[in-house]
């Protein structure tokens, strides 16, 4: 039968590029490969496999960093805990739309929060000799995985599919009574699957941290974007879900890369609560020759990794934060553009044959935002990603992302509406392709 894209084309790059597995391949190497077939076909992909946004930078971002260059600070290094407009502005950040209290202390600027969490992983694996651990809750962004490969460490993963609400709680603590996790990792808004966490299952997930002593590490990555709830009203109600609000052993960690689409400028904040970054291990002093788990960060692992963070960015995030607030930049509808087209996208999927993988987050179904999860009856994830191919659309297998379920995770950022006329007349002629019985 006759494709969108030529098969042989598909799976002549397929082995050019020595992918033995589509199913397997990498994001980055689903990105080549969809390019390298690009480079052939007069047909162009509706490609949602990279997780990159697809907005301008956010201006106040833009112009302070202009102004903080043309001021000079290029020539300067900037503290490594970051300077201290950044420091006040994310801690009144954190109050004003999430209600939590972390003094600017514990605010500190990171290169990307891949930093962060590489700079926070780096510390509680060694908090205790004991607790080697760390514990992904999954699915989960593959390369905080790759971070755990990268420096040795061992960790662990379940797939929240089947541990929804109150039977979060026995999977947990079928895990973390063995002693040996130091940490706890999850994204809320979830990567891939954007499922959020109730508040039952951050307080289990809290309480639990407390008991066993642990430190909860929640990637805010897409902060604010669940949509089914307007979070832009600073100072008031309602407020980004937090584990926060459970326990005091947490980081948090706010990314400008998706909020802000400010990506490449690669800044974002922890938040470490001021409890945990006061906090003295015994163990910091013999393997980093420090004492606090917040000094251990900073003056450590990040003074060793990056020795801080672009002095300039710093300027560009404190003038984001201020502006949102002041009340005055409201970042939320600057992305919600996001959620509105997943919307139509998933409808258009669910009307050609497929299914929704993760759909609920208790009663509620998931919001519409940066990603969803689709499979199709009778195809695995890497049948179902082959298949799809030969259609002209790209994504990830769920496989990647430490999900047990078949299929696929599908970003919206770079498809541009004036594709989805396309992307349905794809769709139904898969549909029609591969009838369901
Ligand atoms: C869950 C999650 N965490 C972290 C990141 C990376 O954030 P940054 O660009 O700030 O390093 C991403 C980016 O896709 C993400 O999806």
């Amino acid at each position: 039968m006759s494709t969108p894209i030529s098969r042989e084309l598909v799976d002549q790059c397929i082995s050019r590029l020595r992918i033995d597995e589509v199913g397997n391949a990498t994001i980055r190497e689903v990105v080549a490969l969809v390019n390298a077939i690009e480079e052939e076909s007069p047909e162009k992909f509706v490609r949602m496999e990279m997780g990159i946004p697809g907005l301008p930078p956010a201006k106040v971002g833009v112009e302070a960093e202009i102004e903080a260059l043309k001021d000079g600070v290029a020539s300067k290094y900037p503290m490594i805990d970051g300077i201290k407009p950044l420091k006040e502005e994310a801690s009144r950040f954190v109050k004003l739309f999430m209600d939590v209290d972390v003094k600017p202390q514990g605010c500190i600027p990171s290169v990307g929060s891949m930093q962060g969490t590489y700079a926070a992983f780096m510390v509680s694996c060694h908090l205790d000799p004991q607790k080697t651990t760390v514990l992904f809750i999954d699915p989960g962004f593959p390369v905080q995985k790759q971070q755990m490969l990268v420096m040795g460490c061992p960790f662990e993963t379940f797939d929240v599919f089947n541990y929804r609400g109150e039977a979060l709680r026995a999977k947990l603590e079928s895990i973390l009574s063995k002693g040996h996790i130091n940490s706890i990792v999850y994204s809320n808004p979830n990567n891939p699957s954007w499922i959020c966490f109730t508040e039952e299952e951050l307080k289990i997930i809290g309480e639990l941290a407390t008991k066993y002593d642990i430190i909860v590490m929640e990637d805010l990555a897409y902060f604010a974007m669940d949509f089914r709830r307007d979070l832009y009203t600073p100072g008031e109600p309602p407020y980004q879900s937090t584990v926060a609000r459970y326990t005091d052993n947490y980081v948090l960690f706010i990314s400008s890369s998706k909020i802000f689409s400010y990506a490449g400028q690669r800044i974002g904040i922890m938040a470490i609560s001021d409890a945990l970054y006061n906090r003295d291990y015994e163990n910091l002093k013999s393997r980093f020759h420090s004492n606090t788990f917040g000094n251990t960060v900073t003056q450590r692992v990040l003074y060793a990794l990056s020795s801080g963070t672009s002095h300039s960015a710093q300027h560009a995030l404190a003038a984001m934060f201020k502006a949102a607030n002041d009340g005055q930049f409201n970042f939320v509808d600057e992305v919600k553009e996001y959620g509105e087209k997943a919307k139509i996208m998933k409808d258009l999927f669910v009307k050609n044959g497929f299914q929704i993988v993760y759909e609920k987050d208790g009663d509620q179904a998931v919001a519409d935002g940066f990603y969803f999860t689709i499979g199709y009856p009778g195809m695995t994830g890497g049948e179902l990603l082959h298949n799809l191919l030969y259609y002209g659309v790209s994504a990830i297998t769920l496989k990647n992302t430490g999900s047990e379920k078949e299929g696929l995770r599908a970003c919206v950022s770079h498809v541009a509406r004036s594709q989805f006329a396309d992307l349905e007349k794809r769709l139904q002629q898969f549909h029609q392709d591969y009838p369901l019985s």
